[in-house]
């Protein structure tokens, strides 16, 4: 964990809770996990002209080990907070990173909405107000593909999150990382 970062991340989670949706940045651990739930290798992705989008991606937890598995020129990372906006767009010069609300994800991806192969999510769906995760959630579902991933970590280990619901995604695995403050579970969904 970058320690600078992290005071920041903890500044941004003093200021909007509920927004920030976790104390601290994702262990390695937890980020590696979400990006190996993209579901389709980077060679693939590159050759069918895919894109993976992030959301909520804050430091750049996530980023990196989206990064690190090859997704950079493929990748649409969304921060909604301009600061933070503005330490991924430091960190990752070779990421598309878009300073934008989740809400209106097609609106913010444009054309390349019809290019989605993925969607990895960090945002704080248990905290956020029930309207915002009913549009965010139908935004996901209709930007990806029939067989694309859905991939979303909870710091709920046990349970549903009854904001949540579904209309064309379904759960195929469910991890926990135990390495991470707090201790997280990992989701992946599929469009069906
Ligand atoms: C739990 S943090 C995750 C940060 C990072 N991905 C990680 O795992 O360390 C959630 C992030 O989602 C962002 N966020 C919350 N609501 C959002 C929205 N509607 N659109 C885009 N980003 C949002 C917050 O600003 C915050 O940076």
């Amino acid at each position: 964990m970058r320690p600078l970062e992290a005071i920041k991340f903890f500044v941004k989670y003093i200021c909007a809770p509920r927004r920030t949706g976790a104390v601290c940045p994702s262990s390695r651990f937890l980020s590696r996990k979400m990006a190996q739930g993209v579901g389709i290798g980077a060679t693939e992705a590159h050759s069918e002209n895919k894109v993976v989008v992030e959301l909520g991606a804050g430091t750049g937890a996530v980023t990196q080990a989206l990064v690190d598995s090859g997704y950079a020129d493929i990748l649409r990372s969304i921060e909604f907070d301009s600061s933070l906006f503005d330490i991924l767009s430091d960190r990752f010069p070779n990421v598309k990173v878009m300073r934008a609300n989740a809400e209106h994800l097609r609106e913010v991806l444009g054309l390349e909405s019809e290019r989605v192969c993925a969607v990895v999510s960090s945002l704080p769906l248990v905290s956020l107000p029930k309207d915002c995760v009913e549009n965010i959630v139908s935004e996901i579902e209709a930007v990806l593909p029939k067989g694309g991933h859905y991939v979303q970590y909870t710091y709920k280990i046990i349970g549903k999150n009854k904001n949540v619901r579904f209309k064309s995604l379904r759960k195929v695995s469910s991890n926990i990382v135990l390495l991470n403050i707090p201790p997280a579970r990992v989701d992946v969904y599929e469009k069906i």
